[in-house]
């Protein structure tokens, strides 16, 4: 039984796996390597807490209790200790993540599970030089990860089942939506349909058909609109077989199939035009402008967030 839990890293996706447990209920230590980083993560937690109870989401004692179960420590002995379930949230860089396991493997106490928030490793790679007795599996969270509902989860032959059921159990527990993949694919489920996706949006507007913003608007309010309930597989069935047999005859042949980054992306980021991390990206943001754009859309997911929860298909 899970009840304890701890996130090692606190950057961008650390924080919010932190603060999703913590709301959930759960006592939540956060470890990194400089206590200055532990204090970013901990602002930035009380700033996103504070948006949920503006938003209506949480009420005032809701955001304190959620606080006070968060407990930040730079000693990863101390993080670990205790623990029940320790989520790597480390950068993407597979040395760093071996060189910690091999820590974690020494100090977390036996049957504690270990999961990893990779986007790109395969698990089998994650586990070449730690094999936690079957202990270990993906948890894989989305950005940001105290608002998006979906993890993923991926697990090899030697992960025990027992593992896998209660870390589903813990997620549902705390409003996460987990999908369990049923064999390891290089980029997961989500971010391979959302990669063929941004492939062929970069790529109409490379060719000029339309601009960021059209392709943003038929999205949003086309396919995106419908996708927040009603996934791609139901939108075929409900839309006719048939059709979707003449749409992919017709369309897939003039589809990109480059395989690598767009030119367009390739392009900006040689100019330094990251996005909002620079100031410009596909579209230009003001120095103020840029929390407005993640305010915005973090009040928009809360928003949708509370629909689908009292709205499952
Ligand atoms: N950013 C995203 O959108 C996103 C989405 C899904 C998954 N991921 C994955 O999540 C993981 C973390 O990504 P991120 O974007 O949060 O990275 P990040 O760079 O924002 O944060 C990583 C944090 O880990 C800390 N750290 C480094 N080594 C450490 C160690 N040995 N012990 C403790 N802390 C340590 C760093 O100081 C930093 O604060 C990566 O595997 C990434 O691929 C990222």
């Amino acid at each position: 039984m899970i009840k304890k839990v701890t996130i090692i890293g606190s950057g961008v996706m650390g924080r919010g796996i932190a603060q999703s447990f913590a709301v959930g209920g759960f006592p939540v230590k956060v470890n990194d390597i400089k206590e200055t980083f532990l204090e970013a993560a901990e602002k930035s937690i009380d700033q996103n807490l504070a948006l949920l109870v503006h938003s209506g989401e949480l009420r005032d004692d809701e955001k304190r209790d959620a606080k006070g179960r968060i407990a930040y420590t730079a000693d990863l002995k101390d993080a670990i200790r205790n623990a029940d379930l320790i989520i790597e949230a480390i950068p993407e860089v597979l040395e760093m993540k071996w060189a910690l396991y091999k820590d974690l493997e020494q100090y977390k106490k036996p049957g504690a599970v270990v999961s990893s928030n990779t986007s790109t490793f395969p698990i089998s790679k994650l586990t070449e030089q730690t094999a936690f007795n079957g202990d270990f599996l993906i948890t894989h969270f989305f950005n940001p990860a105290h608002l998006v509902p979906l993890v993923e989860i991926v697990k090899q032959d030697e992960t025990k089942q027992e593992i896998v059921d209660d870390v589903v159990g813990l997620l549902k527990r705390i409003g996460k939506s987990p999908v369990v993949l049923k064999k390891e694919v290089n980029g997961f489920i989500a971010n391979r349909l959302q990669t063929a996706l941004m492939r062929e949006a970069f790529s109409l507007v490379g060719q000029g058909v339309a601009d960021a913003e059209d392709i943003d608007t038929a999205i949003t309010a086309g396919p995106g609109f419908r996708w927040a309930f009603v996934g791609p597989t139901r939108i075929a069935d409900l839309g006719g077989l048939d059709t979707w047999k003449r749409v992919f005859d017709n369309i897939a042949p003039d589809l990109d199939k480059s395989d690598g980054a767009p030119e367009i992306i390739n392009r900006l980021v040689q100019a330094n035009k990251l996005g909002v991390k620079t100031g410009e990206g596909l579209f230009k943001y003001g120095k103020h402008e840029i929390q407005t754009v993640i305010n915005q859309r973090d009040d928009y997911f809360v928003k949708l967030g509370r629909i689908k929860k009292v709205n499952e298909f």
